[in-house]
């Protein structure tokens, strides 16, 4: 089989450490998410992943994370049945292959060029009305090329951390006003693991640097005009955790004890808009 060599750095190298996280859990015993595709993708690829460093634990927890992204989505779809997903920072996540939709919905995948190029190779494009879209979302102007004719969710997964605060204010306010209505959902750090990330040793590896923290997920809702949040879950108390094995129920029991480390990954969920 011809490997795909990569060689990334800075934040595109995550891309990598997330998609190692969901084939692991993808060949385990019993797998939370069951991302085939991530699984079929990691012996395709000429990657050192050991950079990763990734643990069954580490990986049981993304996909815990990828995996509530996922209901957050298809809850959307099922009660717009019109609509476009806008899906960024999608890296080699095959989020839009583990979606079935409507042939009403359009779904879009955005991420930075010299990424989606890797994607291309990889990843077969899903049925139905999608497309990918290579750009920086922190760029003035790359919305215009979404049409802004239906309700809209936005979901970005391992993105906010890595972007300038103003880049992500921005961000959030530029897709609040474009959409008549919808969702943003993302996931975010607080200020203690803003902290801790220059120790971990996969993105000092990388050469990538967390540089936004939200610690009131209330915040946002004064950036844009009719913002809310409807839901913000500590990813050590999302859904599933339960069935983790006990290393895994121990680790999050632990940590939703301790203040401020409880928070230190959330994901977040606004609404928008009519
Ligand atoms: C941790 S990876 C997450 C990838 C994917 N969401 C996942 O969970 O596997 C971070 C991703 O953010 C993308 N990214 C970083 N800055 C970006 C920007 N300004 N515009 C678009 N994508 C960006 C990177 O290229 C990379 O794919």
């Amino acid at each position: 089989m011809d490997r795909e060599k990569i060689t990334l750095h800075g934040v595109p190298e995550t891309m990598l450490f997330t998609l190692y996280a969901r084939a692991l859990d993808s060949r385990s015993p019993a797998p939370v998410l069951g991302d085939t595709e991530a699984a079929r993708m990691v012996p395709r690829i000429d990657y050192d992943f050991e950079r990763a460093g990734m643990g069954r634990l580490t990986a049981a927890g993304i996909a815990l994370r990828a995996r509530q992204l996922d209901d957050w989505t298809r809850r959307f779809l099922l009660t717009h049945r019109e609509a476009t997903v806008l899906h960024l920072a999608c890296g080699l996540d095959s989020r839009a292959h583990r979606i079935t939709r409507l042939p009403t919905v359009r779904w879009i995948d955005v991420d930075l060029p010299e990424v989606l190029a890797i994607r291309e190779h990889l990843l077969p494009h899903p049925a139905g009305d999608y497309r990918t879209l290579a750009a920086s979302v922190t760029d003035e102007g790359w919305l215009e090329h979404v049409p802004a004719d239906r309700p809209t969710v936005a979901v970005f997964e391992g993105l906010s951390m890595y972007l300038r605060e103003e880049d992500g204010k921005r961000l959030l306010q530029r897709i609040v006003h474009r959409f008549p209505g919808g969702q943003l959902l993302f996931d975010c750090c607080n200020s203690l693991a803003l902290r801790v990330a220059p120790l971990v040793p996969s993105l000092r590896r990388a050469g990538s640097r967390f540089q936004w923290a939200i610690d009131d997920p209330r915040e946002p809702e004064g950036w844009a005009p009719g913002l809310r949040c409807l839901d913000a879950l500590p990813t050590a108390a999302l859904p599933g955790v339960e069935r983790l094995p006990w290393p895994g129920r121990l680790s999050a029991w632990l940590t939703a004890r301790v203040p401020g480390v409880r928070d230190m990954g959330r994901l977040l969920r606004y609404e928008f808009g009519g």
